[in-house]
């Protein structure tokens, strides 16, 4: 497909932005990166990427070599060059939950200090005219703000627009989520901001949501909380299974096949974890609060998602009785598989929570023991699992990584002083476990 080639902007080089960049830029725009982060920019240059993100580093070594995606360090220089300009910076939250719009604000003053020196025309005698789009995720009525500190601060006789693309991509599947969405949203004011957005996601075969701009704001939080309240309603099931017996598998199984709930989400287990939800959920309640709305649903989401963490511990001292002296192994640190990300992992206070009952704890991860070691520097950090096993009374999964389903669970068996398990995913053969002699606990399906 032919591709009307656009100038387009990125500010931040973050998991977002740079996963923003380098699609476009594969897509046959020009892109121009901008973060003002020189250290991490010349890393990028070296093809050193900040964070894994699979086939990241290939896209975007191939589209700084073709020309088509080149990085800069100052908005100004970005904003000479771009018509189209994405903000793409940390949202993150404040003590109050809230959203930090801080950095949103600090890049809306840079882009209006940019935009006063900039010729005012086009060479055959047009204005110039700016689209500023918020990529990251923001609460509804940032955009309001950010219009009116251009307006405020900007240079008179520059035409702009200011419009909404959320993202929607998962970490560790954010290059297929960009090219092969489940929809595109975008708030725009202007038709000619829309045809814009038509011609830059040309190639992309999507549903596309044309709408104002604090409706696009509004479909992400309501989108990433909705995903959270999914989860948080299985788990709630799993304790229902738990009590009186029931396999929430099963349930879930019986469940996602009516079209209208789906299956996808519907996985119990240790419950949600990652940079977005949380944060995300959190700012959603404390928005509402501050226009009046009180959203006890969410408060529970986030109540519930709290719990279903500390629910292994309270396995772990069914299994084991005091935790207090006992070496306990746990087997995945990252919020998820397939990515090193520890952000408010469901470890983190299942680790701090054994330890705090005086248990010792061995651990293993394929990718994020690293990053795990800035939250708990004096915990034992293994090579491999059967090493973390080793003299353990109980060993838990926390992260359901491919390479523990192929586990020697006879070995294990033997090096552990105790055999005991907990999945706290529910994705470990119950028959593999039963066979190499353990006594095993699932959440929301001991029966297994
Ligand atoms: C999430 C959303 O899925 C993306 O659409 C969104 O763009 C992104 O946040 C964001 O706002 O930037 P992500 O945080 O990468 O993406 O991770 P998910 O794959 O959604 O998983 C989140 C957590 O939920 C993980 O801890 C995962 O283990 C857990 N989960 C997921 C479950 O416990 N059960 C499930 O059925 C699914």
């Amino acid at each position: 497909m032919h591709v009307m080639k656009k100038n387009i902007g990125i500010i931040g080089a973050g998991h977002v932005g740079l996963v923003t960049a380098g699609c476009f830029a594969k897509m046959g725009h020009h892109v121009v990166c901008a973060d003002n982060d020189t250290k991490k920019i010349e890393k990028i240059k070296k093809s050193e990427m900040p964070f894994y993100e699979p086939g990241l580093q290939e896209m975007i070594e191939e589209t700084c070599k073709n020309g088509s995606l080149v990085f800069v360090t100052t908005i100004a220089e970005l904003a000479k060059k771009c018509d189209i300009i994405f903000i793409a910076v940390g949202t993150p939250s404040t003590e109050e939950g809230g959203a930090d719009l801080s950095y949103v604000e600090n890049v809306t003053v840079e882009i209006a200090k940019a935009l006063t020196g900039i010729k005012k025309e086009t060479a055959d005698g047009e204005k110039i005219y700016k689209l500023i789009i918020e990529k990251s995720t923001v609460p509804v009525l940032t955009g309001e703000w950010v219009k009116r500190t251009l307006e405020l601060m900007g240079p008179t006789g520059i035409e702009f627009d200011v419009a909404a693309n959320p993202e929607f991509l998962r970490e560790g599947n954010a290059i297929k989520d960009f090219m092969e969405p489940d929809r595109i949203v975008i708030g725009v004011e202007s038709e000619r901001a829309r045809k814009i957005f038509e011609e830059i996601y040309a190639s992309i075969k999507a549903p596309v949501i044309f709408t104002d701009v604090k409706s696009a704001e509004l479909i992400k939080h309501a989108s990433n909380s909705f995903l959270a309240l999914k989860i948080s309603y299985i788990n709630a099931i799993s304790q229902i299974c738990e009590r009186v017996g029931g396999d929430i598998e099963k349930v879930a199984e019986g469940m996602g096949y009516d079209k209208r709930i789906g299956r996808d989400f519907l996985k119990a287990g240790i419950g949600w974890g990652g940079s977005c939800f949380l944060k995300d959920v959190s700012a959603f309640i404390k928005l509402s609060e501050d226009i009046g709305y009180k959203f006890n649903l969410l408060k529970d989401v986030r109540e519930i998602n709290r719990e279903q963490r500390l629910f292994v511990v309270k396995k772990a001292k069914d299994l084991l009785w005091n935790l207090k002296g006992k070496e306990i192994a746990v087997l995945g640190l990252s919020f998820k598989p397939d990515t090193d990300d520890v952000r408010d992992a469901p470890a983190i206070d299942i680790i701090a929570a054994l330890l705090k009952e005086g248990a010792s704890v061995k651990c293993y991860d394929p990718e994020a023991s690293e990053n795990m070691k800035s939250f708990f520097p004096d915990i034992v950090y293994c090579e491999n699992p059967y090493s973390a096993a080793e003299d353990a009374s109980l060993l838990i999964f926390l992260t359901e990584w491919d390479e523990f389903k192929t586990l020697d669970f006879g070995r294990l068996k033997k090096i552990m002083s105790m055999p005991h398990v907990i999945d706290g995913r529910n994705f470990i053969d119950a028959k593999k476990l039963k066979e190499a002699g353990f006594i095993y606990r699932f959440i929301g399906r001991d029966k297994a």
